[in-house]
C-alpha cells in the first residue's frame, strides 16, 4: 500500500511558495571521490533530536475498496491504484504528543509528502481496527490549540484526506522537547488512509509558506540545520529504526557516505511537478539470485530518475525490469496484478542490487528485506508502475538496506548500506554539515 506522496493538488489554494536558490557550488559534482583524510568531528553547535520508528502492517486483503470519490480533483491515474485496492501496507510510525495536555498520536513517517496530516476517518480506512489503535488529537481538549480557518485536501499515491488546519504545541523525540506553533491538518474525512502521516520533505523554504516541523525544529534551536537522518532496520525487528533529526548515526554504516544529489533541482522541481522531493538518480539495477552470478538489469549509460519515499510500501519501477525481477525471483501475479512470491524465499541468499553515482555505491536489499511480508503471504518488494519517469519509487523494500541522511542545506541525500553495530555512534550535525558528511562522518562498523 502506500500512503504516500501528498501530490500539490488540493493543497494549492492554501499555499504560497517562497522560493530560495540553492548554492550550486554544493554537493560537489559525482565522481570526485578523492576525500582529505580527516580530522576529529567536531560537534560545537549541534544538537540532534532523536525518535524511535515502529514497523507496522496493514493486511486486510478483503476490505479497502477506494471509491472515486473526489477523483476529479485528481489529473491523472495513481499508479499505485492496483494496491490499493488490495488493502495492505508496511510503513514506519513515529509517536508524537499534540496538544496540551499531550495527547499521543502515531503517524506514518512520509518522506514522500511535507506536512502533518492526524486522524483519518477510521470508518472509511483499508483497515478499521488498525486505525483505531494509533491515537486520537481532540482539537477541543488542549488548551494551546488554535484554529488557522483553513482547509486542506490532500491526494496520495493511495487514499485521500481532507480536513482542517491548527496549529498546536507537540513534542517530539525521546526527549519530548516541546515545540509551539506546530502546523496540524486535522482530518474530518478521508478514504483508505488508516493513520496520520508525517511528510519530512521539503517545507518552508519550497513546498509550503509556513514553518514544518523540520524547519520549526532549526528554528527553535534544537538543530543546527534542516537535516535527518533515518535507518528503518531489518525487516521483522532485530535491529533498532529510528530518526535522527539534526545528526548522523555512525554507528549504522561503514566507511563514507555517498552524496546522491537531488535531481531535478529543486527550482526544477517546483516547474516540473508544483513539489519539491527527495529525487536522485538511480544509475544500475541487477539482480543476484541465490547461488548465481548477478545479472545486470540495466546498460552501463542507465540513469533513471526516482522518489525516495518511506510512506509507500513498494518500490515501482517499470513492467519490463519488474518482470525480470520477478522471474528471478519465482514471483507470480495475483488476480488483483500484484507479484505474490512465496515466503520461504526470504531466506534465500539472493539480492537485488541499486546503484548510484555510476557504481560508486551500490546499495544490496537482501531478499528478507526486498520481500515484504504479511505473515501469511508475502509480496514482491517492487511492483510495476507505468512509463512516466515521474512515477518511479524506492519504498521502503529499498530503504531497509540503506542509512539514508536526507540533507536540504546541500540539496542531497547521502546514502550507505545499513549495517548496524551499536547505538552510541551519534554525531550532531553543524552549520557546517556539509563537510561533516563529506569528510568526518565516516560509518564506525
Ligand atoms: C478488513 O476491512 C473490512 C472492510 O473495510 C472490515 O470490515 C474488516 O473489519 C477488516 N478486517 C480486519 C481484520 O481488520
Ligand atoms: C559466475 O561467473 C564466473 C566468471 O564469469 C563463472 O566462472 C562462473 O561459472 C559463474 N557462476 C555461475 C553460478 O554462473
Ligand atoms: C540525472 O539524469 C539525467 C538524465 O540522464 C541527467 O541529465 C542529469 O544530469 C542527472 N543528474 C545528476 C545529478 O546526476
Amino acid at each position: 500500500m502506500a500512503l504516500l506522496r501528498l501530490l500539490l493538488l488540493g493543497l494549492l489554494p492554501f499555499l504560497c511558495l517562497a522560493i530560495t536558490i540553492p548554492d550550486p557550488s554544493w554537493p560537489p559534482r559525482t565522481g570526485l571521490r578523492s576525500r582529505p583524510s580527516s580530522g576529529d568531528v567536531d560537534s560545537d553547535g549541534g544538537r540532534h533530536i532523536r525518535a524511535k520508528l515502529q514497523s507496522r502492517k496493514v493486511n486486510n486483503v478483503t476490505g479497502g475498496t477506494v471509491s472515486t470519490y473526489a477523483t476529479s480533483q485528481i489529473s491523472g491515474r495513481s499508479p499505485r491504484e492496483p494496491l490499493a485496492r488490495y488493502g495492505a501496507g508496511i510503513v514506519y510510525m513515529l509517536e508524537l504528543d499534540i496538544g496540551t495536555p499531550g495527547q499521543t498520536v502515531s503517524a506514518i513517517l512520509d518522506t514522500g509528502s511535507y506536512t502533518l496530516l492526524v486522524d483519518p476517518d477510521c470508518k472509511q480506512a483499508a483497515d478499521p481496527q488498525a486505525c483505531q489503535t494509533y491515537g486520537y488529537y481532540d482539537t477541543a481538549q488542549s488548551s494551546t490549540a488554535k484554529n488557522l480557518n483553513g482547509w486542506f485536501s490532500g491526494q496520495f499515491g493511495t487514499g485521500y484526506m481532507e480536513g482542517q488546519w491548527y496549529s498546536d504545541t507537540a513534542y517530539v523525540g525521546l526527549d519530548n522537547l516541546p515545540l509551539p506553533g506546530l502546523r496540524v491538518g486535522v482530518s474530518k474525512f478521508s478514504q483508505y488512509i488508516w493513520a496520520g502521516v508525517l511528510g519530512v520533505a521539503y517545507g518552508k523554504a519550497w513546498n509550503t509558506a509556513y514553518q514544518t516541523l523540520l524547519d520549526l525544529l532549526v528554528a527553535q534551536g534544537y538543530i543546527a540545520v534542516p537535516i535527518f537522518s533515518l535507518g528503518v532496520g531489518y525487516q521483522g525487528g532485530g535491529s533498532p529504526s529510528d530518526i535522527i533529526f539534526g545528526g548522523v548515526d555512525r554507528k549504522k554504516f561503514r566507511g563514507y557516505l555517498e552524496p546522491l544529489e537531488i535531481y531535478p533541482y529543486p527550482d526544477q522541481q517546483l516547474k516540473r511537478y508544483s513539489q519539491v522531493g527527495y529525487r536522485v538518480n538511480l544509475t544500475s539495477l541487477a539482480v543476484t539470485p541465490p547461488g548465481q552470478n548477478e545479472t545486470k538489469l540495466t546498460d552501463s549509460d542507465f540513469e533513471r530518475n526516482v522518489l525516495i519515499d518511506s510512506g509507500s510500501t513498494y518500490t515501482y519501477l517499470d513492467a519490463q525490469m519488474v518482470a525480470v525481477i520477478a522471474q528471478a525471483l519465482n514471483a507470480f501475479q495475483d488476480e488483483n496484478g500484484v507479484y505474490r512470491v512465496p515466503c520461504e524465499s526470504r531466506n534465500l541468499d539472493g539480492s537485488v542490487n541499486f546503484g548510484f553515482n555510476f557504481y560508486n555505491i551500490v546499495i544490496r536489499v537482501n531478499y528478507a528485506d526486498f520481500i515484504v511480508d504479511f505473515d501469511n503471504w508475502c509480496a514482491l518488494g517492487v511492483q510495476p508502475t507505468d512509463s512516466k519517469d515521474e512515477s518511479w519509487v524506492l519504498g521502503t523494500s529499498f530503504i531497509r538496506a540503506a542509512y539514508l541522511v536526507f540533507d536540504q542545506q546541500s540539496d542531497a541525500v547521502w546514502i550507505a548500506q545499513y549495517l548496524p553495530c551499536g547505538d552510541d555512534g551519534i554525531t550532531d550535525l553543524t552549520k557546517d554539515a556539509g563537510r561533516q558528511l563529506w569528510l568526518e562522518v565516516t560509518g564506525l562498523c
